[in-house]
């Protein structure tokens, strides 16, 4: 980790968890806990409860949980670095500064001066279209419907006619020459020496990355001269490859799908009529890494491009790119050779909401493209259609989705569910060929390390439905929740029994606190995971118990549960042993293991 646990947990302590969510949330104090309404879901009756003694929280209606840190990384979405300066910050704790050796040092120094630069144009834009020097300026964005505030949100500004207006007052900022050079702002003179503006003349649009820095511009001509757009080059600061616009109010707007168009202006647009969760690629085509940076703050986006053939041909061109990122996918057509900014502003946000809703599966929308390509009146351009829709669909994972794209397509065409269904089938088995090959091949080359390979698959298992981490979970939260039975189970399982590595991690913890006398701090143990995932994961451990059962019920549940967690070791142990004596032990330890019963209440 880049921190030490010492000043993670000091910045933990230092910011009250009552005092940090009060900052976002109404609370109400209720017997030993604080409640409010639940900002990670809409509801009307206040179930999101935060404990000072615990410093955790946790919502009845939605499960979200955690400590500090996980507040803010889910409020703002920040990765856990990001929530830990932003909350060392907060308590005016000073984070020590990482040593960095002299070229790294130089860059960075170097980073930041351009980062001045582009801050410094910025507010020289912005004041220009504030100035009589805006005035064409101001009535463009007017007559495009920008309002003020929606200018000011965005940065919105203007540069000027004057050939090297931005450079001159650069220069009498004290920037040295070099790095307004490198700032892409300024571009040599064609003839003689000096430089002249990049952006003349110009709508100006700040580029924004996730942590709201300018790291780039786009220049806006105010006629029909071309090129429209003129973008910043890739700098220092700026690779168009990495960066979405939007991203820095999209990551921010609690919304459960970001929305993908094309144009800086929609993005603005949509954002003025209410979808603040929306991002652009700027006219570049959409690449690996945009797909991997929206991953980082959603599961689904719905890319919304023009209906025209340039728009088709982006989405489906996009489509195996942010798939494999594992992102869902939704596909939205405006009507009417529109973009989303035209169709916003003629048929109002209710409208645009109504295509939301309407958005079509990525494969359902790949059929639509499909269906357009062929005329299935003609034999044969049906057998082809058929065959294609046939290996979209054997692409689906899921059985009960693929069936109803079936049934979808099979209505629609009257090309009967069966022989798509047998085109699958024969493209299935010559998938299934072609793996087989690559099967044999590998199982030679790694005949042994398959077994770990199994293990680690299984180790991982975090579906919470599964008995068996249900088992670890319900044993850790006993532990938890009853110190004094620790002494009890510590002899019969120790921490190393544990499957899942999450909650493997979480009982060395709390045997380690334990076995020094010490009690157990929910929010200190959260500590030690980084990612937003996991931390639900602890957090749910120190959550409030449902409902009490009996003793005698719980003392025969914990039993089970630990007996099912030591099975699964023996199973796992007897799957990898070779020697003979190893394995009757194992079956010994089995037999041993039925006997065993703690008596918990009786003593
Ligand atoms: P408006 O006409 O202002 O509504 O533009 P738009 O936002 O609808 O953009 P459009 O759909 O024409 O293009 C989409 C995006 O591609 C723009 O936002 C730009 O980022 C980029 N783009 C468009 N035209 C050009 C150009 O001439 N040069 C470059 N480099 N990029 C362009
Ligand atoms: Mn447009």
């Amino acid at each position: 980790m880049y921190y030490s646990e010492e000043i993670i947990e000091e910045i933990r302590s230092q910011n009250d968890l009552v005092d940090v969510v009060s900052e976002y949330v109404r609370l109400q104090r209720k017997g030993s806990s604080y409640f409010g309404l639940c900002p990670f879901h809409n509801e009307d009756t206040a179930s999101f409860s935060v404990s000072p003694d615990k410093q955790m929280y946790y919502c009845f209606g939605c499960q979200a949980g955690g400590n500090v840190f996980t507040f803010i990384m889910q409020m703002e979405n920040f990765s856990f670095v990001e929530a830990i300066k932003h909350l060392a910050d907060r308590a005016h704790i000073t984070l020590p500064q990482p040593e960095y050796s002299e070229e790294v040092r130089r860059k960075m120094e170097e980073k930041q001066v351009l980062l001045d630069i582009h801050k410094e144009a910025a507010k020289y834009f912005y004041a220009n279209l504030r100035s009589p020097r805006g005035q064409q300026a101001n009535e463009y964005l007017n007559k495009r419907k920008l309002n003020k505030n929606t200018q000011k949100l965005f940065g919105i500004g203007y540069s000027n006619m004057d050939f090297a207006d931005l450079y001159q007052y650069l220069l009498y900022k004290g920037y040295d020459e070099a790095l307004i050079l490198k700032s892409g702002l300024v571009i040599p003179k064609k003839k003689g020496k000096g430089f002249v503006d990049r952006f003349r003349n110009r709508i100006m649009f700040p580029i924004f990355d996730v942590h709201n820095q300018i790291i780039g511009f786009g220049g806006r001509v105010l006629d029909d001269s071309l090129p429209k757009y003129m973008n910043s080059p890739d700098t220092p600061l700026f690779d168009k490859s990495k960066n979405l616009y939007g991203l820095n109010y999209a990551r921010a707007s609690g919304k459960n799908q970001i929305l993908i168009v094309e144009g800086y202006m929609d993005v603005i647009s949509l954002y003025q009529a209410g979808f603040e969760n929306v991002v652009a690629s700027l006219g570049t085509a959409f690449t690996q890494q945009h797909a991997f940076l929206l991953k980082r703050y959603t599961g689904e986006v719905i890319i919304v491009y023009d209906s025209d053939l340039a728009g088709t041909n982006a989405a489906l061109r996009a489509i195996p790119i942010l798939s494999s990122a594992g992102l869902k996918i939704k596909v939205v057509q405006v009507p009417g050779e529109k973009d989303p900014d035209d169709f916003i502003k003629q048929n109002g946000p209710e409208a645009f909401q109504t295509l939301l809703d309407q958005a079509m599966g990525a494969v359902m929308f790949q059929v639509s493209v499909l269906r357009k390509k062929y005329n299935i009146e003609d034999t044969e351009q049906k057998i082809k259609f058929t065959i294609e829709v046939a290996q979209l669909l054997s692409r689906l994972d899921n059985e009960i989705e693929r069936d109803v794209y079936l049934q979808e397509i099979a209505n629609d065409t009257k090309i009967s569910a069966q022989s798509i269904l047998n085109e699958m089938n024969k493209y299935k088995a010559i998938q299934r060929k072609n793996t087989n090959k690559i099967n044999i091949y590998s199982k030679k080359i790694e005949a042994q390390p398959q077994n770990h390979l199994k293990i680690n698959k299984e180790s991982s298992n975090i579906d919470e439905k599964n008995g068996l981490y249900k088992a670890q979970k319900n044993i850790l939260r006993f532990l938890y929740n009853n110190a004094s039975f620790y002494p009890k189970i510590k002899p019969h399982l120790s921490y190393e029994d544990f499957i899942d590595p999450i909650l493997k991690k979480v009982a060395q913890l709390i045997y380690e606190q334990y076995d020094k006398g010490l009690n157990i701090e929910p929010a200190t143990v959260i500590n030690h995971f980084e990612n937003l995932n996991e931390q639900k994961q602890v957090s749910l451990i120190f959550g409030e118990e449902k409902n009490k059962s009996q003793d005698y019920d719980i003392e025969k549940a914990i039993n089970d549960q630990l007996k099912l967690i030591k099975r699964a070791n023996i199973d796992k142990k007897s799957r990898n042993a070779s020697d003979i004596y190893e394995i009757q032990s194992l079956i010994e330890q089995k037999k041993q293991l039925e006997k065993l019963y703690i008596n918990l209440i009786s003593g």
